[in-house]
């Protein structure tokens, strides 16, 4: 018999007590917290094969864990990860399993019935990139490709961008890479410039094969090559298709024998593990991208198999709910001290607030409760000089993860030590701050009158007290990057449990997909008589006068 689980919310007996406890971490300060235990930071961390989360720099005590972990358990935490894993269909509203994890997993670990899907799958993947790589894959010219651009947008981009961009240390150089993404014709326009038709290789890479933006850019490269090589060149060999819609990209132009698949089981956010990962596989090597699934898996086994007060995925998650719906934290930001990981919060972005950026639960009930909050960041210490202004002393709370590795792969003489010690300084700062008679005592004792130093102590004063999570590795790897995705693909899958909506739909998107098609041909024609607002026929009449 299935079991009963009250949902995270509905579980009176557990918000009572996570009410008061929120009136008692409001009441008590980060720093008093350390004061009372000489043990904090070893009771609040994890040490994960290297990877270290200290999260003891939050309102939190034993008692908000072990009451948000059985919050979390009485919702079904368990039996959800299960689920997840075994492959039943959580992604409700689409009758689809979710099985992302099953692609980082040795072959032996594989739900049977994929085994040989993935096994299949994973092989073509190796002997495109190894053709590739090894220049045995030529283009029509009978030249070898080494120009790469990836045509995608949403999760056929961003992640294979982002690690392209984090693990260009480990890339073969005779390879160069593009992403093409944006419908706004400079995009496609600017890559194609920097690129040589003879050896230019283009991976088109949509789930669907039906979204506009890639597929205009599919079809401007296209052009762009036959008006190259003429129309009667093999323009085939440069084309790579990945896609879950056969048809659509053979109907395309794109030979059968070009194509990699994807599967409705793996989300477009949830990827970058899939042959979408490709161009990633051509930098790095196969070895290398079988490094990156397995820093993934050794993240999905902790996940599956860690007690949930040791469990970094599970505790990422509990406290990021606990600073948002208890906490009162209005947004997130995420800063990564390591200038290869700079396309790491917009990767993230998609993956959380595309994912929980819902306010229905599963039973398509409304949440009466807050879900996910907005995420943003960038990269230390460039950020430092930008908004974190804002984390010290602006009137909203934004709990952060810094995270950031202890050795560079570019090592010269300190420079290091002094991004290390950036990042902690910042972490610090935000959790003891400046009190405003020390800095008044130090302004009076600088000479300034009462007056003057009472002012002045008011807009230097930093109130602290603001919570914020550190990640540390020891070196970025392809093994690491893959244990950071997956931690925050768990996180990010945690929340969803708690707050009961399915983090696998988006149909959110969808409105706005389907009014610019209106709207597009409203633009084209001289029909003025499209049944809409005032601002949009206003903005529309805008348009074409000046493009008339
Ligand atoms: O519009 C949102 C979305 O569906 C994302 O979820 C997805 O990653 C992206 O568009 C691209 O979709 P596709 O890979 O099918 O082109």
């Amino acid at each position: 018999m299935k079991a009963e689980f009250t949902s995270f919310f509905n579980n009176t007996h557990i918000q009572k007590k996570l009410n008061e406890l929120e009136r008692r971490a409001k009441a008590t300060s980060l720093s008093a917290r350390f004061a009372a235990d000489k043990n904090r930071f070893d009771n609040f961390s994890i040490d994960l094969d290297g990877l270290l989360f200290d999260f003891s720099k939050n309102h939190i005590d034993a008692d908000t864990l072990s009451t948000l972990i059985a919050g979390a358990s009485d919702a079904g935490l368990t039996s959800l990860i299960n689920d997840m894993f075994e492959g039943k269909k959580i992604n409700n509203t689409e009758d689809r399993a979710v099985l992302h994890t099953a692609l980082r997993s040795p072959p032996g670990d594989r739900p049977s019935h994929l085994s040989a899907t993935i096994e299949n799958a994973q092989q073509n993947m190796n002997t495109f990139s190894d053709s590739i790589r090894n220049k045995a894959w030529l283009g029509a010219t009978g030249k070898p490709l080494t120009q790469i651009i990836n045509i995608g947008i949403g999760g056929s981009d961003l992640g294979p961008a982002m690690a392209v961009d984090a693990l260009s240390h480990y890339s073969d150089k005779d390879f160069e890479f593009h992403f093409v993404s944006n419908i706004d014709p400079t995009h496609i326009v600017e890559a194609l410039a920097k690129c040589t038709p003879e050896t230019t290789l283009l991976i088109v890479s949509s789930k669907s094969f039906s979204t506009l933006e890639t597929l205009s850019n599919a079809k401007a490269a296209k052009n762009w090559l036959v008006s190259a090589l003429g129309p009667d060149a093999n323009i085939g060999k440069h084309f790579i298709g990945i896609s879950s819609n056969i048809g659509a990209v053979t109907e395309f132009g794109i030979p059968e024998t070009n194509i990699l698949p994807m599967w409705d089981w793996v989300g477009g956010r949830y990827s970058l593990w899939s042959a979408i990962g490709l161009s990633l596989e051509i930098a790095i090597g196969k070895k290398g991208f079988s490094d990156f699934l397995r820093g993934g898996h050794c993240i999905d086994k902790h996940f599956r198999e860690s007690p949930f007060e040791n469990n970094i995925p599970v505790l990422m998650a509990l406290i990021s709910l606990w600073n948002s719906n208890y906490m009162d934290a209005d947004s997130n930001a995420v800063v990564c001290y390591e200038q290869f990981l700079h396309r790491f919060v917009s990767y993230l972005q998609q993956m959380d607030m595309e994912s929980n950026g819902k306010s229905v639960q599963r039973n398509g009930e409304p949440c009466l409760w807050k879900t996910a909050i907005p995420l943003w960041g960038g990269t230390g210490s460039d950020t430092q000089h930008s908004y974190h202004q804002l984390f010290h002393q602006g009137s909203r709370m934004v709990p952060l993860d810094f995270i950031v590795g202890a050795n560079s792969l570019n090592p010269i003489g300190d420079q290091q030590a002094f991004l290390f010690a950036n990042c902690l300084a910042q972490s610090k700062a935000l959790m003891t701050g400046q009190d405003k008679n020390t800095i008044k005592q130090d302004l009076l004792n600088k000479g300034l009158s009462e007056e003057e130093a009472e002012q002045l102590s008011s807009h230097k004063e930093i109130p602290g007290n603001r919570p914020s999570n550190m990640i540390v590795y020891n070196k970025l790897t392809p093994f690491v990057l893959g244990q950071l995705v997956a931690l925050y693909e768990h996180k990010v899958f945690v929340l969803s449990v708690l707050w009961n909506i399915n983090a696998f739909d988006q149909w959110g998107v969808e409105l706005g997909k389907e009014l610019s098609g209106s709207i597009k041909s409203a633009l084209l024609s001289n029909d003025t008589d499209l049944n809409t607002d005032a601002s949009t026929l206003g903005l529309i009449a805008r348009y074409k006068k000046q493009t008339s």
